[in-house]
Parts: C-alpha cells; sequence; structure tokens
C-alpha cells in the first residue's frame, strides 16, 4: 500500500497538474497574482533538501523545514527556521537582480509566496498561468508540487482546480537561474542573467469543458481563406458547437468539435484589409462555445519569399529593422506594455517597420503592441552560441521553448519571422539540431518565414562570404557582422564585396559598435559617438551592395546589461552598441541608421 501511495503521490504531484499551454490570457477570465510577495534567499537549497540532500518534494511525510510548505511554528517551543511572512518582499513581477541590490550579479536559488483567498465555484476549474520564470521553477500550491519548469522566457500553467482553497492558498515557487551547459541559453551569453519571477503570474478560470486554444489566420499563400482550429479542452461530445465571428468581415461560421476536441476549418473572406505597417488593421474576432465568449484581436496578412524578395501581402518589401533586449528604463527585465512602448516608440522613431526581438521570446505585451503599431517581428528561441548539440535534453528544451513561443504568439501579424538561431558554431550535430527545429516550426506553423542569426565566414579580407549548410533550411539568410569593431577596417568598406550561394532574402542581423554616450573625439577613437557614427556610415556602405539584401536590425536599440563588459567608464556591465544610452540619450549614430531608413523607404 506504502509504494502505491508513493507512486500516487508522485504522479499527481508530476504529471497530474501540467497541463497544456493556454492562449490568448489577456482576453479571458482571469485574476491577476501580481504584486508584493515575500521572498527568502536560499543559496544552499536549505528549504528544498534535507541536510543529508533527501529532496524534500520527494517524501510523503510533512517535512517542516520544506519552505513550501509555508510551515509556522505551532508553539514556543517548535523549531522552524523560516518564515515567509517575515521575510522581505519584491515586485511581481519582475527580476531579482534590479530590485535588491545584493542580488545584481546573484545566480541561485530564491523562494517566493503569495498567499491569496479564491472562490471557486462548483463545476469550474482553475488554472495558474506563469508568463516566464528564470531560469529553472519548482512550484508549489498549498504546499502541493505542481511541477517544474525549465526554460525562461515561455509561458506555462497548471490546472489547481483540485487544490485551491476558499481562504488561505499560499502559492510558493523555487526559482533557480544557476547556468548550465546543458541549458538553452547555454553557459555563456552576452546578456544579465536576470533571474526571478520576470512576467505576469495570472488564475485563468474556466467551464468544465473550455478552448484552450486555437489559431485563426490566412491559410498559407491566401488571402481570401481564413483557416486554423479550435482547440477544446475536456470536451462532452454533447455541447460541441462552435461559432467564430469576425463582424466587419461579415464572417459568423458555425462549426462542430469533432471527437478528438479539435475543429479544424477554412471560411472564404472577402475584402480583407490586410495588416501591414501601414494598415495595422487588427479585427475583433469572437470565437462562442456553447456560449462560452473569448474574444480577440487578430490581423490578417501573407508572408512569404520569392526568389530573393520578401513578400508581404503579395508585394516586396524591406526591413527597416533593430535588434532588441528585453530591458526595461531601470535595467531590469522590461514585461509591461509601458516597457514595450518605451522600445517600440524609439524604433518607429529610428524609421522602423521591423523588430528583431533578441535573443529569447519577448513578453506578450510587446508582440501584442507590435501588431497594433504596424512593427514586423522577428522573434527567436535562445540557442544561442555553443549550446549542446549532442544533448537530446538541450534539444528537448529548445523544441518546447519554440513550441510555447509559436502557441502563444501564433495569431499574432506582426510576427513574420521564427528564428531558430544565434552564431552557433558549424557542426553536423549542430546542423541537425537546427533543421529538426526548422521541422518542428513548420510542423505548428507553415505561414511565417523561418531563419537563424548565421556566423560569416571570413575570406582574405575577412569578410564577404555567407556559406552554411543550413541556409538550404531557412527562408531568409539572416548573418551578423561586425566591421569596424570585431575585425577589418572600416576605410576597406566600399571594396568588400559579398557573395552567397543562396538566391533567398538576405538580411543583416547584426552590425554594430560600441560608444558612450557623451565620449567624443576623434572618428578613429574608439568607444566615441564619432566612431560608432563612422562606422555605421562605413558599414551602411557597404550594406547597400549585399546581394539579395532585404532588411537590416543593427545591433542595438539600446545600452543593455552583460557581464562581459567589463571596461571601467567605458562599460562598467553594459553593453554600450545601442543607438540610445540607457539613460535614454541618442548616439550620433541613431540619426545615420535614421537617415538611411528614410531613404530605404523612398527607395521601396
Ligand atoms: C553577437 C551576439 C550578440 C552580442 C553582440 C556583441 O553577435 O549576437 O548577442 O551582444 O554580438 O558582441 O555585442
Amino acid at each position: 500500500m506504502k509504494k502505491l501511495l508513493i507512486v500516487l503521490l508522485l504522479t499527481s504531484s508530476v504529471l497530474g497538474f501540467a497541463q497544456n499551454l493556454i492562449s490568448n490570457v489577456p482576453n479571458r477570465n482571469t485574476t491577476s497574482l501580481n504584486g508584493i510577495w515575500n521572498y527568502i534567499i536560499d543559496p544552499y537549497q536549505t528549504g528544498f533538501y534535507s541536510f543529508h540532500l533527501d529532496q524534500y518534494d520527494k517524501q510523503e511525510k510533512l517535512a517542516k523545514g520544506a519552505f513550501f510548505n509555508n510551515y509556522h511554528a505551532q508553539n514556543k517551543q517548535e523549531l522552524v527556521e523560516y518564515d515567509f511572512d517575515k521575510s522581505p518582499t519584491i515586485n511581481i513581477p519582475g527580476d531579482w537582480n534590479s530590485q535588491v541590490p545584493e542580488l545584481k550579479y546573484y545566480e541561485g536559488n530564491v523562494w517566493f509566496k503569495k498567499s491569496f483567498d479564491y472562490n471557486l465555484v462548483s463545476k469550474k476549474r482553475l488554472f495558474l498561468y506563469l508568463g516566464a520564470i528564470n531560469y529553472k521553477a519548482d512550484v508549489y500550491l498549498n504546499g502541493k508540487k505542481l511541477g517544474t519548469h525549465e526554460g525562461g522566457f515561455t509561458p506555462f500553467n497548471y490546472e489547481v482546480t483540485s487544490i485551491v482553497q476558499p481562504k488561505g492558498n499560499y502559492l510558493v515557487i523555487k526559482v533557480d537561474n544557476t547556468r548550465h551547459k546543458e541549458d538553452v541559453p547555454t553557459l555563456n551569453t552576452d546578456w544579465w542573467n536576470y533571474g526571478g519571477i520576470t512576467r505576469d503570474v495570472t488564475l485563468i478560470e474556466e467551464e468544465s469543458s473550455f478552448v484552450e486554444d486555437y489559431t485563426i489566420q490566412l491559410k498559407k499563400g491566401n488571402a481570401n481563406v481564413i483557416s486554423g482550429f479550435i482547440k477544446i479542452n475536456n470536451l462532452d461530445a454533447s455541447q460541441n458547437n462552435v461559432s467564430i465571428s469576425i463582424p466587419e468581415l461579415k464572417i459568423n461560421f458555425k462549426g462542430k468539435v469533432g471527437d478528438n476536441g479539435i475543429l479544424s476549418f477554412e471560411i472564404p473572406a472577402k475584402k480583407i484589409s490586410l495588416w501591414s505597417p501601414e494598415n495595422p488593421k487588427l479585427y475583433d474576432v469572437l470565437i462562442d462555445f456553447n456560449g462560452q465568449k473569448i474574444k480577440d484581436t487578430i490581423g490578417f496578412r501573407t508572408i512569404e519569399t520569392k526568389e530573393d524578395k520578401i513578400l508581404l501581402n503579395g508585394k516586396p518589401i524591406f526591413l527597416r529593422g533593430i535588434s532588441i533586449h528585453e530591458e526595461n528604463a531601470k535595467g531590469g527585465r522590461a514585461n509591461s506594455q509601458e516597457d514595450a512602448l518605451r522600445l517600440l516608440n524609439w524604433a518607429k522613431e529610428l524609421g522602423c517597420n521591423f523588430v528583431r526581438l533578441a535573443h529569447y521570446p519577448h513578453n506578450e505585451n510587446i508582440i501584442r503592441e507590435a501588431d497594433k503599431m504596424g512593427l514586423m517581428v522577428w522573434e527567436e528561441i535562445p540557442v544561442y552560441w555553443t549550446v549542446e548539440f549532442t544533448n537530446k535534453n538541450t534539444y528537448q528544451n529548445s523544441q518546447d521553448q519554440l513550441t510555447a513561443a509559436i502557441t502563444r504568439d501564433k495569431n499574432r501579424a506582426s510576427i513574420i519571422i521564427w528564428s531558430m538561431a544565434n552564431e552557433t558554431p558549424i557542426s553536423d550535430a549542430r546542423n541537425e539540431f537546427i533543421k529538426k527545429l526548422v521541422d518542428h516550426t513548420k510542423s505548428l506553423d507553415n505561414t511565417r518565414l523561418i531563419s537563424a542569426a548565421l556566423l560569416t565566414q571570413s575570406d582574405s579580407a575577412g569578410f564577404g562570404t555567407i556559406n552554411d549548410a543550413i541556409g538550404d533550411y531557412l527562408d531568409i539568410i539572416s548573418f551578423n557582422q561586425y566591421l569596424g569593431w570585431y575585425g577589418g577596417k572600416l576605410e576597406d568598406a566600399e571594396k568588400i564585396l559579398w557573395k552567397t550561394k543562396y538566391n533567398k532574402p538576405v538580411i543583416v542581423s547584426e552590425f554594430g559598435g560600441d560608444a558612450k554616450a557623451g565620449f567624443h573625439g576623434e572618428k578613429n577613437e574608439r568607444w566615441t559617438e564619432e566612431y560608432q557614427e563612422y562606422l555605421y556610415i562605413q558599414n551602411l556602405k557597404m550594406i547597400e551592395k549585399i546581394p539579395h539584401l532585404s532588411g537590416t536590425s543593427p545591433w542595438i536599440l539600446v545600452d543593455f546589461r552583460s557581464p562581459k563588459r567589463l571596461l571601467p567608464g567605458i562599460q562598467d556591465g553594459y553593453n554600450r552598441k545601442g543607438l540610445i544610452s540607457n539613460d535614454g540619450e541618442k548616439k550620433k549614430a541613431f540619426y545615420i541608421m535614421q537617415n538611411w531608413y528614410a531613404k530605404m523607404k523612398k527607395e521601396y
């Protein structure tokens, strides 16, 4: 009996609560758990293991020392060596590095606790949705383990119907942002390892049978057919009617969900006002499932390549882009609508119609704001530099992150490119790894373009060739090059000719150089604004001549934190390649880029 009990405990604790990702959370019946949480810094994982390293949540007996039990001494004699309610507090969502000075560089374990009441009426179901936690999370509700999640930039959720109680719920999450070589990203990155519950924490209340996920987009290559699927969680066969209405298009489609819980559809649609940067038209869409209504705002557009051109709604476009890291004005993780508007308004001011959200899926706010503002988006997963391409768990982690990103964002017209990787070293294992990710992406979404930011091969001048086998799998050949910063001479720029064997659209997904805002000198003095300005002038002369050029996304919009950037008085823990400083000052190179985009806009 005992063994069975343990098996049941383990099963329920790990498998019983995990839940396929619920999409379109902002438009559901939700309760936010954002706000003030208590936290305990636990570098030795004292709240997770006994002194002999027995893992508390793998034992059936109540362990008072296990922090997820949120235990309080019952009398004056009892020994309990922690107390969430007397511990310091922190704002959630938000990383700990920028909120708690002594945690600026901390990599390790921190526990978080939020108490809440919730009156769940009978027959309703309740889900806990976590927008992102970096890097690894062990999640508990009322002392029961909901599960463990790895990956710092994608959402996940658990069903908590059977655990939540009307009063005194305690949600406890252990967050570990320690880096490991087998993780995604791996040990080495050029960005700050912000730890914590960095995006929204939300409770979602649903009926017993509900719309879990759906795709409503234009059919691949067809601007007159809206196609996709509706996926029902826990279908009751007697209640399988679904309707999709788009009033402005006079669409009121009705269908029945199959026994598998899925309704696939193709709906003829006339005179759609297609989404574009010039016309970011979003339609009100209403799904009605047995009287349950879920709204969304969805844009419809086609995106494809033809030879070496990118076609948006059938017309060639040039992607006037900029790369962006997910950082807010306070030197921490961005997550809010306000943070998104600050970054995207600067991109608009630069003259952009495109943003490369590097190097990981950003929060849902910035994607939905890009939809509204008419900015096309490159979204990528952090398969960055030297992830372990021969490690099956590393691949599965990468694929899971890609699945979550696509599930969350596949109805956003602004997203035109899914990117598989950034600057990964060429090897057979890496090529196979990326090919599998490409095939997986296409199995989930065959409507968007696929790319990856490649490294270039050096020729005599150290620049000029893009010859990477995974180019066969990509729709767009993107590459990063740093003429005048990591090599080459700016004076040679106009002589350098680029060549590629692919007759595919090319994006220069990174170029640039550092400048400390306000540091002025001669244009040959590194770190000055004048050097960065001259670097942009010369690079653009070279880039203009690249065959099949269809876009650029210079590195980078804003200076950002990096533990690798250590030059005192200049970097001080910041990568200074921003066209704008982390204090919001525009550097001279900003205007070089702005003028070039104004010119490119006229030419296209
Ligand atoms: C690399 C990398 C970036 C990095 C940048 C730099 O190409 O993709 O993540 O920050 O170059 O060195 O500044």
